[in-house]
């Protein structure tokens, strides 16, 4: 492994009829044992720094490294190109030095049909690439003490890993096993979009949130390699097997939130009762009508929201299910470990040989395709909640999380849950859900920018 300082080639983006000049570093391999086309890294650096120029303040060597990866559905996914009007374009526009890692995902097969890129193949790529930028930092620009990562939905996961599972001793092996020396893959910070984590309890809290509605509404997804996903309208009301589902995961759900023994921020314990009600709930509620506050203020008609309370320019109150019922459900339970095995993160848990897995005992125990569970290990590595307690982890001390107010992927309740236990760890943590904003990423470039600037000069003086 090495980096090639003069192996660059000096672009253009064309912005507002001015050329906009970066230099590109393609293809950096960045572990010693690298699989097929992956394990490599584009580097991009705004031009002007050479001729001793800064954007923003920033210079060569003070420039945050914005680190976005283009995982969606936890497929896998290649280097970003700067391009017209995408983030990198926008990032490198605002002065960061931009590092857009390729990653392995679940639908990688090589010619024996053997399976390459299952869990935890995604995070282990992520934090290779993370470390390639520490080891190479007196020669690669920009500033390795302030690599933000940044995702959308599986992409957002990922980015909440790199940030909460920093150094630990668990993914060594597989490090090593790519030809990556130990090192360091701490972050600064990440920004996490909608991120589709806690997956072993995703079900639970996905029948909290659309408890008692079983009517669905959703796309079909389909996976182009290394794209975004495309969807075809698919609507229906599930069946009395997937009703008796959604009850008894429904009831799973209080009992592993209260176990998680939440604060809010004034110190309140944060529970549920046997019913799902409870602090808890009150604390989702404000969430939304937070978001429902803001979008009251900037002027948005909120007149057809019928489960929203205003009083007097305030929103006050809320009926939960009829806010879920508006924005209606869109998995069938349960929504991420399949009884039927078929689910996208079914499959991510397959591993070499077998395609698909069970990762939650509810469902290992209610299989209709006869599945297995996956390693324990693999699971724990794939969810940042297990992290967030441990020692052994170097957690980035800035997140930023966004879950849009009508995403319907996962429950908002995961998302909740992550920021509330980052922050009873001291992390700084900006969470919203943004109104009327479904399952969607980097919407809002500008705050995220300013975000990003912020932590930046609070790390400076602090
Ligand atoms: C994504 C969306 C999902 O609903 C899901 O279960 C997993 C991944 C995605 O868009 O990345």
């Amino acid at each position: 492994m090495v980096f090639e300082k003069n192996n660059y080639k000096v672009e253009s983006v064309e912005i507002d009829g001015n050329k906009f000049f970066y230099r590109a570093y393609r293809d950096i391999i960045f572990a010693d044992k690298p699989v097929k086309d992956f394990h490599r890294m584009n580097i991009y650096i705004p031009a002007v720094y050479y001729d001793g120029q800064s954007i923003n303040g920033y210079t060569l060597n003070t420039a945050p490294i914005f680190m976005p990866n283009a995982v969606g559905g936890y497929c896998p996914a290649k280097q970003e190109e700067p391009s017209e009007n995408n983030t990198i374009r926008h990032a490198l526009l605002h002065g960061y030095v931009v590092a857009s890692p390729a990653i392995r995902g679940r639908t990688l097969k090589d010619e024996d049909g053997k399976n390459y890129g299952k869990a935890p193949a995604c995070i282990v790529d992520y934090k290779a690439a993370v470390r390639y930028l520490h080891r190479f930092a007196n020669e690669i620009p920009g500033d390795d003490k302030k690599i933000i990562t940044n995702g959308t939905s599986a992409g957002g996961a990922l980015s909440c890993l790199a940030g909460v599972t920093a150094n630990h001793p668990d993914y060594e092996e597989c490090l090593d096993e790519i030809g990556v020396p130990q090192g360091d893959d701490s972050v600064f910070a990440a920004s996490c979009y909608c991120p589709i984590i806690n997956l072993d309890h995703a079900d639970m809290a996905y029948e909290w949130q659309f408890d008692g509605i079983y009517d669905y509404h959703r796309s079909e997804m389909h996976m182009s390699e290394g794209g975004r996903p495309s969807f075809t309208p698919v609507d229906g009301v599930m069946n009395d097997a997937q009703i008796k589902i959604s009850r008894e995961e429904s009831a799973l759900f209080p009992v592993y939130l209260n176990s998680l023994n939440l604060k809010s921020e004034n110190g309140d314990s944060l529970t549920l009762d046997k019913k799902g009600n409870g602090s808890f709930k009150e604390y989702i509620k404000s969430i939304i009508l937070s978001s429902a506050q803001t979008a009251f203020d900037r002027g948005d008609d909120l007149s057809g929201k019928k489960w929203l309370v205003i009083k007097n320019g305030r929103t006050v109150d809320m009926d939960f299910s009829g806010y879920a019922r508006d924005i209606t459900r869109m998995k069938t339970a349960p929504s991420f470990d399949d009884v039927t095995m078929k689910s996208v993160e079914n499959h991510l848990f397959g591993d070499e040989v077998n395609d698909f897995a069970h990762f939650t005992e509810y469902s290992a125990a209610h299989s209709m395709a006869n599945g297995f569970m996956a390693r324990e290990k693999t699971i724990k590595m794939l969810n940042p909640m297990y992290y967030i307690d441990d020692n052994k982890a170097e957690t980035a001390k800035y997140f930023r999380v966004r879950h849009g107010e009508c995403d319907r992927d996962t429950s908002i309740a995961i998302s909740a849950i992550l920021c509330l236990k980052l922050r009873e760890i001291g992390c700084e943590v900006d969470y919203a859900s943004p109104w009327n904003l479904p399952h969607a990423g980097d919407y809002d470039l500008d705050e995220l920018f300013a975000w990003i600037d912020d932590i930046v000069v609070s790390c400076l003086h602090g």
